[in-house]
């Protein structure tokens, strides 16, 4: 597959106006995508848990205008008018619009909303590109007359990746690989995949309970920080080391070994961060909270036996990952012992899900 199997046939159909609403999930990574090329292009293949409850919900409404010569379009995000959602739409709209002909033909109205407070430090990039990705598509597959189940959500995978990489990996469940990797097979750059290997019953429902430390922006922008890989000195290591962790993770997602997996991903989550601790310029995103959390965890995590572990994103909350069968004991260490240092106590509980959906 190449970009330019992207770019469909003449549609055979016409459409005048019409709605649609698509849910789709945010996800963790587990191996993370940091650095990329030109044109969305990762530096290194990245595997993620799609989640359950953390979704954006958008509802795009379309009218045919007669001006064709530039995009027109209106967001909401829940029920207010957001301009400054702008920009970034109008930035996705250019780079799709030769995978999608249409995009200057309608007028849309993006209604948006997500289940988790839109303040809460959680991306909701993956979520919001990967649900708008996939009303587009609802509208080239209603312009195309057909098109395959497997070819809607590739495209839409490939569309959503354009809007943010890992968006790529928010349209199916429950473990997506997104990035070329020779060990998975239908691996690409170009779109995220399933994981099509065994996952042993280890895995099943695995918990994630995203604790809220800083609900703050984010200090670092997710471009500004794959630009920082640019000529960062450790940068050709790392992008080999995050491909060797996924051919380790494959053993590890077949085998089940808990312990295995807990050290890969927590090394995984600060390798994530000592990359920017070491970057020019340089950034901490953890805050003193984080890291007393990461001590609760690990201290728990020894008297107990529990196989808890965690993991980050590029910034200062912490995903609690645990296997469904310790879910009570661990939520209520969490309780009592976590959500403290939480902004406000707030903490999110969510679980591995199935993917996007309409709705
Ligand atoms: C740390 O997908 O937000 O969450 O492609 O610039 O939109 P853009 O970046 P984005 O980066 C996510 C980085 C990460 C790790 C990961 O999800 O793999």
């Amino acid at each position: 597959m190449t970009e330019e199997n992207f770019i469909p046939e003449p549609y055979k159909n016409t459409l005048e106006s019409g709605s649609c609403t698509y849910a789709s999930p945010s996800n963790i990574a587990l191996i993370k995508y940091w650095g990329k090329k030109e044109n969305q292009i990762p530096e290194n293949p990245s595997i993620s848990f799609t989640l359950n409850n953390c979704k954006t919900i958008t509802k795009l409404s379309f009218s045919k205008k007669q001006d064709t010569t530039h995009f027109s379009f209106d967001v909401f995000l829940a029920n207010e008018k957001k301009n400054d959602f702008k920009p970034k739409i109008e930035t996705f709209f250019k780079r799709i619009l030769v995978y999608l002909p249409f995009l200057k033909d309608y007028h849309f109205n993006i209604e948006t909303s997500n289940t988790f407070p839109h303040s809460s430090g959680i991306a909701s990039s993956a979520s919001g590109m990967s649900a708008l990705a996939l009303c587009l598509m609802h509208i080239e597959k209603a312009l195309s007359g057909s098109m395959s189940e497997s070819e809607f959500i590739q495209k839409a995978s490939f569309l959503a990746r354009l809007g943010s990489g890992s968006a790529a990996r928010s349209i199916e469940g429950d473990l997506v690989v997104w990035g070329k990797h020779d060990a998975i097979k239908g691996s690409s750059n170009l779109y995220g995949v399933k994981y099509p290997n065994a996952i042993h019953a280890n895995f099943k429902n695995y918990q994630d309970t995203i604790l809220l430390v800083d609900k703050g922006e984010k200090q670092v922008s997710s471009t500004v920080g794959h630009n920082l890989m640019h000529g960062h000195p450790f940068a050709p290591e790392r992008f080999k080391q995050a491909t060797e962790n996924l051919s380790q993770m494959m053993a590890i997602l077949k085998s089940g070994d808990l312990d295995k997996f807990i050290a890969l991903v927590e090394s995984e989550a600060l390798t994530l961060h000592a990359m920017m601790m070491t970057s020019m310029p340089y950034f901490i995103l953890m805050k003193p909270n984080t890291l007393q959390i990461i001590n609760k965890i690990w201290s728990y995590r020894k008297l107990s036996g529990s196989k808890i572990c965690f993991t980050l994103d590029a910034g200062a909350n912490v995903h609690v990952l645990y296997p469904e069968n310790e879910a009570n004991k661990v939520l209520k260490f969490i309780k009592n012992e976590l959500a403290k240092y939480c902004q406000n106590e707030n903490y999110i509980c969510d679980t591995i899900g199935m993917g996007a959906k309409m709705v």
